[in-house]
């Protein structure tokens, strides 16, 4: 018989040793154990969007009459809906099951093992994350202290197996953003530069409109934070048309499902709407700011042009705030890492929000 260590000799050795991804999750595992009730967490750890969805969204979805049906291979409604919304042609666009997959379709397509991908940590641990499963080989080119990008020393850090630079702009968790001529620096190189825009919309700072210009400049952006649906896991990319053609070629058909499409489509009619919500959250952001750099003095926040704010503990230490606030039901992130040590990221959530976690910090300290 088979036993569980002959199956594990089957397992690809470098798997077994990496470390798991740490992945939030949801308000009723959050409050397991706490006698917190899952409605009354103030979840501010997720980078969510506090007001959800579209009305619109949600009336759809219980409209839609075709769930039986596969969905759309070549995602033509939804390419064509995107298309119309960033002003780019559907040649450019490819959707999928959120950034995430989109980053796993894209290392499918560059990577051999071995093959190398430049990260810039401290930010967004799906890009190493995903390239160690897909057997490439992380290089770690640190941000600057202001978490600027260290430009000089990615290009010396590339070499003939590097195939990808990936860049979130604005970064998670440091809130800051890419200036185009670093970018272009960076397509100088001829690798595939990857821009992470997930939360272009609240910065207004965007790479799209370059795509075309460039054969290497990939643009990627979810309907997870802005448009509230982070839950149905629906995002796309902007590509060169090369890239484009290679990747519909290669993704798994369904890839995105209907429930997620007819969502996005609906966003997208729908997008005065949830302009609307960003408009809240960007303010909400500044008034986040400003009571925690007044208030809590021991604590620097970082600006962001994020939905969310990483602040550094000055005194005392992050992981008991971390853990004080668990206790009141506020959950925010803390960072385990040496380049993040004693930092904490609080997502920007609706004012009564900010409230709440204002006070629970005074009284911590
Ligand atoms: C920079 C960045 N990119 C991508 C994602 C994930 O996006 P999606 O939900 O579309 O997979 C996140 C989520 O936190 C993020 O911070």
């Amino acid at each position: 018989m088979t036993s569980d260590q002959d199956i594990q000799k089957l397992i690809r050795p470098e798997l077994i040793k990496m470390k798991a991804y740490a992945a939030i999750e949801p308000p009723e595992i959050l409050v397991r154990g706490t006698g917190i009730a899952a409605e009354k967490v103030i979840k501010l750890d997720g980078n969510e969007n506090p007001y959800g969805c579209s009305p619109k969204v949600l009336v759809a979805l219980v409209t839609y009459p075709y769930y039986h049906i596969y969905p759309d291979p070549e995602q033509r409604e939804l390419r064509e809906a995107l298309s119309k919304y960033i002003g780019l042609d559907t040649g450019h666009i490819v959707a999928g099951s959120g950034i995430d997959e989109l980053i796993d379709i894209v290392l499918s397509l560059l990577l051999q093992p071995g093959d190398k991908v430049i990260n810039c940590p401290p930010t967004f641990g799906m890009y190493s994350f995903r390239t160690e499963v897909w057997a490439g080989k992380v290089v770690n080119v640190q941000r600057r202290q202001d978490f600027s990008l260290d430009v000089p020393a990615i290009k010396k850090a590339v070499d003939k197996r590097t195939k990808v630079i990936f860049i979130a702009s604005p970064n998670n968790p440091t809130g800051n953003v890419a200036t185009e001529p670093e970018v272009a620096e960076l397509l100088d190189t001829g690798l595939v530069v990857v821009i992470d825009e997930a939360y272009s919309e609240f910065s207004g700072v965007t790479m799209v409109f370059s795509v075309p210009r460039y054969s290497n400049l990939v643009v990627l952006r979810t309907f997870s934070k802005w448009a509230g649906l982070a839950g149905l896991r629906i995002g796309y990319g902007i590509f060169p048309k090369v890239i484009a053609e290679y990747l519909m070629k290669i993704k798994q058909p369904y890839n995105i499902n209907v429930a997620a499409q007819v969502a996005a489509i609906q966003s997208l009619k729908d997008v005065d709407y949830l302009r609307g919500t960003i408009k809240k959250i960007v303010a909400e952001r500044e008034r986040l700011f400003n009571r925690l750099e007044k208030e809590i003095k021991w604590l620097i926040p970082y600006p962001s042009e994020g939905n969310f704010i990483l602040c550094r503990v000055v005194k005392g230490n992050a992981r008991t705030v971390h853990q004080q606030l668990r206790q009141r039901g506020i959950f925010i992130r803390y960072f385990d890492t040496p380049e993040l040590k004693g930092c904490l990221r609080i997502t920007v959530g609706k004012p009564q929000d900010t409230d709440a976690l204002i006070a629970a910090l005074k009284e911590i300290c």
